[in-house]
């Protein structure tokens, strides 16, 4: 047993030597300063395999690591958690439009932004001397901190932890077609009829219009007042990523196009072996004849804040059916709690879904959620509440490897066909075995992919030749509106010259001597 893990402690410092070779260990900043624990779950196995690779990370976030690390030092920002549950319990709660939506993330963002520069920590952090070679930064509205790049050299990589939108792709000159990508803050899909495009459209255009007319002046603002002496440019630094990684995959979602420094490296948060779970846990999976269930609405969502209710319906639910369900309840009490449901305050999700006897993963649809169930070929009983779940569940209704229970609204009912029919009709868990059949079918596992492209980043000082030269013309070239004015101008003047002819002709043809009488009767 020893020995096993020494020759395999060894094994994997030789491979990360060799790997390394090639590749000149770099001081690398990363920053992901929003509360949202799975934003930071996201990119938490990839940044700390850049440092088990050899590279020296210092990563600004709320969530440092509970035991220490080898080249990895955190820089606590976790006073951005105060208020947090509130915010979303305002977001969920509230009806809101498409313009208030976006002054919605709008205000988180720049809290986000403010967060991190206002921190005593991270200020004295930029006062020393201390320099990095490379930005990891979020890619999500974060120009002032985007802005780092410039202040340290560094060349600048984001992760998205989503996929893409209109101000992602500008970062590395991305094409999203608006005829076929739908926005991921809508719920439309890649197939949109005449309304949903006119709809698409309109959301984009609002997208565009406050971005430059609200979110990039406000970061502009806030660059000025903590950089005051900063020849840089946000609007040019946010043309200047060498990369952009996409927590997306087109076999999880739908095929679009990419330019060649934007990745999708979906799944590249879920560990490759499962890790062994406690004995209690895996004996009441084990012990579900009929099959056991998982229930977790994610990080924001507090079961413990469910109305009553709700909790009441569910424990209602829960009860009636001849399943184990493993609830992630936030509280240690749960009064009447049927004896077929097991609750903790969290559950090593992946490593739950890895069991054979795990057959329902009843979710929040969050992006992480959605491909850890895919990764493990577990159909979705989903209940989206915010942000880009919806746009998930959509998917996970089209692709038919799940059933929408509405969370605001769900009844008895509604809830218990929804889990019967996911448990007793084949179809969802065959079509998403077939999923997830093509999600693991890649030459490279997602982590593996992350890993490369940020060396090969690193590797070829920030690998200029694979960005696309959109990021080099303005607005009227990159649309061509200089080249067609002419090419239309040419066209009509060519259409009207014979006809100017033609019309002189004819006119004098008609009107001829007539006129001329006309004059000299003058
Ligand atoms: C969640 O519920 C607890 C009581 O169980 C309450 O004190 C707290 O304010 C609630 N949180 C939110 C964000 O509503
Ligand atoms: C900006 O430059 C001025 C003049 O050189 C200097 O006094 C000031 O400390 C600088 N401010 C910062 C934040 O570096
Ligand atoms: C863009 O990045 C390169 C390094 O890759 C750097 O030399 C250059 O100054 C950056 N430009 C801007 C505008 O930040």
């Amino acid at each position: 047993m020893l020995t096993q893990v020494f020759i395999r402690l060894l094994l994997s410092a030789y491979i990360s030597l060799i790997a390394l070779q090639q590749t000149h260990a770099a001081n690398i900043l990363a920053i992901f300063p929003f509360p949202g624990p799975s934003q930071y779950i996201c990119v938490q196995a990839y940044l700390k395999a850049l440092a088990a690779r050899g590279h020296e990370v210092t990563v600004i976030s709320a969530f440092p690591q509970k035991k220490s690390l080898q080249n990895f030092r955190d820089i606590s920002i976790a006073e951005v958690l105060d208020g947090y549950e509130e915010t979303i319990v305002d977001v969920i709660t509230e009806e809101r439009n498409k313009w208030q939506e976006l002054n919605l993330y709008y205000d988180f963002f720049t809290g986000g932004t403010l967060s991190v520069l206002k921190s005593a920590k991270v200020q004295e952090l930029l006062q020393s001397n201390e320099h990095f070679d490379l930005i990891i930064v979020e890619a999500i509205q974060l120009d002032a901190i985007y802005a780092l790049a410039h202040h340290y050299n560094a060349l600048l990589i984001g992760v998205s932890t989503y996929g893409t939108d209109p101000t992602i792709d500008e970062l590395v000159g991305n094409t999203s077609p608006i005829s076929y990508v739908p926005l991921p803050l809508s719920q439309l899909s890649d197939r949109m009829n005449f309304w949903q495009r006119l709809q698409n459209l309109w959301h984009h255009l609002l997208h565009q219009m406050h971005m430059h007319l609200f979110y990039l002046p406000n970061q502009a603002a806030i660059h000025k007042q903590y950089f005051p002496n900063s020849t840089a440019d946000i609007y040019a630094v946010r043309k200047n990523f060498s990369l952009v990684l996409l927590n997306q995959h087109f076999s999880i979602s739908f095929p679009r196009p990419y330019v060649p420094n934007a990745i999708e490296v979906a799944g590249m948060h879920i560990s490759q072996r499962a890790g062994k779970l406690p004995t209690d846990i895996a004996n009441f999976i084990r012990d579900a004849k009929q099959g056991a269930i998982y229930f977790s609405l994610g990080s924001n969502v507090k079961s413990k804040n469910l109305s009553k209710e709700k909790l009441e319906t569910l424990m209602r639910v829960f009860a009636s059916l001849p399943y184990n369900i493993l609830w992630k309840f936030e509280a240690t009490e749960l009064p009447n709690k049927p004896p077929n449901v097991y609750i903790n305050k969290w559950f090593a999700q992946s490593d739950i879904l890895a069991q054979p006897n795990v057959k329902l993963f009843i979710s929040h649809a969050g992006l992480l959620s959605t491909t850890e169930a895919i990764h493990h070929a577990k159909p979705l009983v989903g209940m989206p509440v915010f942000f880009d779940q919806f746009l998930n569940m959509e998917r996970i209704k089209r692709a038919g490897i799940g059933v929408f229970v509405d969370y605001k609204s769900f009844t008895y009912d509604e809830l218990r066909s929804a889990i019967v029919e996911v448990m007793e009709n084949p179809k969802y868990t065959q079509t998403i075995q077939q999923m997830s059949r093509r999600y693991h079918d890649q030459p490279m596992k997602p982590l593996d992919k992350a890993i490369f492209w940020t060396e090969y980043v690193l590797r070829h000082g920030g690998a200029p030749h694979m960005r696309v030269t959109a990021q080099e013309l303005n607005f009227i070239q990159y649309h061509s509106l200089d080249t067609l004015l002419v090419l239309i101008g040419g066209a009509m003047l060519v259409l009207l010259m014979p006809s100017w002819f033609v019309y002189r002709n004819v006119r004098r043809l008609l009107l001829g001597d007539c006129g001329k009488t006309k004059l000299k009767h003058n």
